[in-house]
């Protein structure tokens, strides 16, 4: 099986097989952002799984960026010797540890960062109950958000992590300056192409810079803008996955609910097909959504995928790969909670999988 397979990445680090754990969130660390007993228990049993990579959930780069209670933060030397105990336990289940950096932007929470919650511009979200909106960042705090992120990774280098990957999906801040819709300036961060994607680019450039050159650094998109913070195209999602390729990727990440979903764009075509021929057979591309089955899976590194990248799944089912090596079928959604608890899923854990919220839609648990 191709997915069972070891990958070289650019770097010349060398992913054992080609399933990984999607990032997800747990909201489950101390309420600072320390690593809690929960959080290395329930990263150590995905790092025991299996896979040839694990991320971790979409972690805070400082205390500005804070966008869930309860976030497991890179944004602090005080977290430092957890994260090197966590790493450890990490690598020593066999797997390369990679960290998901995250700056909330318009979705920090201003209760937990101190702050009125800052992003591209001053923008309305109509529909989404409880949105309010945002101040501009200066170009001072743009400077400081992109340090934050390069302090942060080589703080995870320091630690012992493998890797790190920016979020660029799901509606955070990259997201929020790439779309149209939410980026509205006229400064040299708004208006074309490359002045919305000058944040994503200087943070991986300035990422790349901090840490050696076998530190993994990735990048998440979604692949045409995100659910309400619609306003980028399928060539413009291809056009930013290369300028930051070209800025020193390790891979690309595409993120949709389901992998071989179409493009918006391009009704007749795949998506992610797409993207893989648009950004060119050097940049290796992981890819998540919908993975339940070993043929899920091949099926993705048939649409161009090199790492497949496995969520839910991966929440409610231990030790995948095996799984997919013997043929077995996995445990799918809704789970039991009784279930959940078996695998190892903590109070505080499935207490974010059931709050009503953006996972509401996802019918995780039954
Ligand atoms: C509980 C949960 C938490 C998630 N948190 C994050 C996150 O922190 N960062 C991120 O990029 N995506 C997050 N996602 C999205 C997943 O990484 C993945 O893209 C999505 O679940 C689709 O893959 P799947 O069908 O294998 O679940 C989350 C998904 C779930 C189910």
């Amino acid at each position: 099986m191709r997915t069972l397979s070891p990958l070289r990445l650019p770097n010349g680090v060398v992913v054992e097989n080609r399933l990984a754990v999607a990032p997800m969130t747990t909201a489950q660390s101390e309420a600072d952002g320390r690593v809690s007993v929960a959080e290395r228990a329930w990263l150590e049993r995905l790092a025991g799984d299996g896979y040839g990579m694990v991320l971790t959930c979409a972690a805070a780069i400082s205390r500005t960026s804070i966008a869930f209670p309860n976030q497991l933060s890179f944004g602090e030397e005080r977290f430092v010797p957890e994260l090197t105990a966590l790493a450890a336990a990490m690598r020593a289940g066999g797997t390369l540890p990679v960290a998901q950096l995250c700056h909330g932007g318009a979705r920090a929470i201003p209760a937990l960062t101190g702050q009125p919650a800052r992003s591209a511009s001053r923008y309305e979200l109509p529909g989404i109950p409880g949105f309010v909106p945002p101040e501009p960042f200066t170009e001072a705090e743009l400077a400081e958000v992109v340090e934050d992120h390069a302090a942060a990774a080589e703080r995870a280098c320091r630690a012992g992590f493998a890797g790190v990957e920016m979020h660029g999906a799901n509606g955070y801040v990259f997201t929020q300056f790439l779309s149209t819709m939410t980026n509205l300036r006229h400064d040299g961060y708004g208006g074309s192409l490359a002045n919305r994607a000058r944040l994503a680019r200087e943070t991986v450039q300035a990422v790349r810079k901090r840490v050696p050159a076998d530190f993994i650094v990735g990048f998440r998109l979604s692949f045409e803008g995100f659910g309400p913070e619609t306003g980028l195209d399928l060539d413009e999602t291809i056009q930013v996955m290369s300028w930051l390729a070209e800025d020193g990727l390790d891979y690309g990440h595409v993120s949709h609910l389901q992998l071989d979903a179409r493009s918006q764009k391009y009704p007749a075509d795949v998506a992610l097909r797409r993207i893989r021929a648009g950004v060119g057979a050097a940049l290796p591309l992981m890819a998540a959504g919908g993975v339940n089955s070993s043929a899920d899976a091949e099926a993705a590194m048939d649409l161009g995928a090199d790492l497949v990248a496995i969520g839910r799944a991966a929440i409610g089912n231990t030790r995948v790969p095996e799984r997919f090596a013997r043929g077995e079928a996995l445990v799918r959604t809704p789970f039991s909670r009784e279930h959940l608890a078996a695998v190892g899923v903590s109070a505080d854990f499935l207490g974010y999988l059931t709050a009503p919220g953006p996972l509401a839609g996802l019918h995780i648990v039954g």
